[in-house]
C-alpha cells in the first residue's frame, strides 16, 4: 500500500529501511525515503506504519536466537 503518495512511498519501502537500516523515527523516514516532506498528508499513517515494522523488526530480531539453535 502507498504511504507517501508524494515520494511514491510504500509500506514495504518503510518495512525495509527499519528493518535494514534502523531507522525509528518519522523523521529518519523523511531523511531517508522522503516521507512527510512535501505535502505533509502522510505523516499520521507513516507514523502507524512505523510502529508496526518496528513491532516486527523487534519479534524477527527475538526469533533469531531460537533459529540459530535449530
Ligand atoms: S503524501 Fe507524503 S509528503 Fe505528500
Amino acid at each position: 500500500m502507498y504511504v507517501c503518495l508524494c515520494h511514491n512511498v510504500t509500506d514495504s519501502d518503510i518495512h525495509r529501511v527499519v528493518r535494514e537500516e534502523g531507522v525509528c523515527t518519522v523523521r529518519q523516514l523523511g531523511e531517508r525515503l522522503g516521507v512527510a516532506t512535501q505535502c505533509g498528508k502522510c505523516g499520521k499513517c507513516a507514523k502507524e506504519v512505523l510502529r508496526e515494522a518496528r513491532q516486527c523488526a523487534r519479534a524477527e530480531q527475538a526469533c533469531h536466537p531460537l533459529m540459530a539453535a535449530a
